[in-house]
């Protein structure tokens, strides 16, 4: 299947498709501990353009890239080691870098930044995460994750908990997972952030069953799934806001004690403190696990955008 912008995961709202996905990364994963890897991306030059800080999804596409035969030119801090220190703006950068690369993967702070580039570019446009707004391929390598720790993606509970205000892994994520059959969600979040009522309203449009709580032990004998997310001191106008909210949520081998021994712990991370290092230790914690998925989803993304071309 040929792919174009991948800009929200509201564009992959087809199992089918999904399931193609997977079968690449299951195949990527496979060559790659193989050593028989195919260099398919020979002579494609990808484009890593970050306005925001990554190790995760910047690292992970320059290897993927690398991986299958590509080459990778690439900016972090690109507010600062771009030309829009001296005033360019988004939509002539992506215009000019679209004439030396043959995919831009691009993280901005500015909600929308991803559709706008996808607009003015002349290659397919990858949605590194803009702003508050999403993350599609943390998402798909979420949801990725969880098929492969659980064996399903029908018939499961997930508490998401944290920023949901800010946290675009968590917008990308809902959606992909009300494709499925029977799922539940719990949203544990204090008030302040609380999920935008934009992803309550579609949830509710799908008839997708979901629930609101403060306090996450209320949760964790019920869920599959516990989706932690880091509070975002980045999107906060306040530091003292920030401070009052930061410590939430902590996850300890305490508070674990109630989760059922056949959930999973996930994280997109990076993490805080929101959950202990001691944690890392538990079955459980798929968190690192699910890092590494990344790789072999976005060489399939990858492959899927470029390799027919
Ligand atoms: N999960 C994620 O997007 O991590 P990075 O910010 O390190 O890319």
């Amino acid at each position: 299947m040929q792919l174009n912008h991948v800009i929200s995961t509201k564009q992959f709202l087809s199992p089918s498709f999904l399931a193609q996905l997977f079968k690449l990364a299951d195949k990527n994963e496979e060559d790659d501990r193989n050593n028989t890897l195919k260099r398919v991306l020979n002579g494609k030059i990808m484009a890593a353009v970050f306005y925001e800080p990554s190790t995760r999804t910047r690292f992970s596409f320059e290897s993927a890239m690398k991986k299958l035969g590509g080459d990778v030119i690439t900016t972090e801090s690109a507010g600062h080691f771009s030309s829009a220190i001296k005033g360019e703006s988004l939509s002539d950068s992506i215009r000019i870098i679209s004439g030396y690369a043959d995919v831009i993967v691009l993280r901005h702070p500015r909600r929308g930044s991803a559709k706008l580039a996808s607009q003015v570019s002349s290659v397919p446009v990858i949605n590194a995460g803009d702003g508050t707004g999403e993350h599609p391929t943390q998402a798909l390598l979420d949801i990725y994750t969880i098929e492969k720790e659980l064996g399903r993606l029908d018939n499961i509970s997930v508490a998401m908990v944290g920023d949901l205000l800010n946290g675009r892994t968590i917008h990308s994520l809902l959606i992909l997972l009300s494709l499925y059959e029977n799922i539940r969600f719990y949203f544990v979040a204090p008030s302040q952030l609380a999920l935008p009522d934009e992803y309550q309203q579609y949830l509710k449009k799908k008839r997708i069953e979901f629930m609101e709580v403060q306090d996450i032990h209320e949760v964790l004998d019920k869920v599959d799934v516990l989706y932690m997310t880091r509070v975002q001191k980045e999107r906060f106008k306040s530091d003292y806001d920030y401070q009052q909210l930061k410590n939430a949520y902590i996850l300890d081998t305490s508070t674990l004690k109630r989760l059922k021994n056949t959930a999973i712990i996930m994280h997109p991370l990076p993490r805080v403190s929101e959950i202990s290092l001691e944690v890392d230790m538990d079955k459980r914690a798929a968190y690192f696990r699910q890092a590494k998925n990344g790789l072999y989803i976005r060489m399939a993304l990858l492959q899927m955008i470029l390799a027919n071309e």
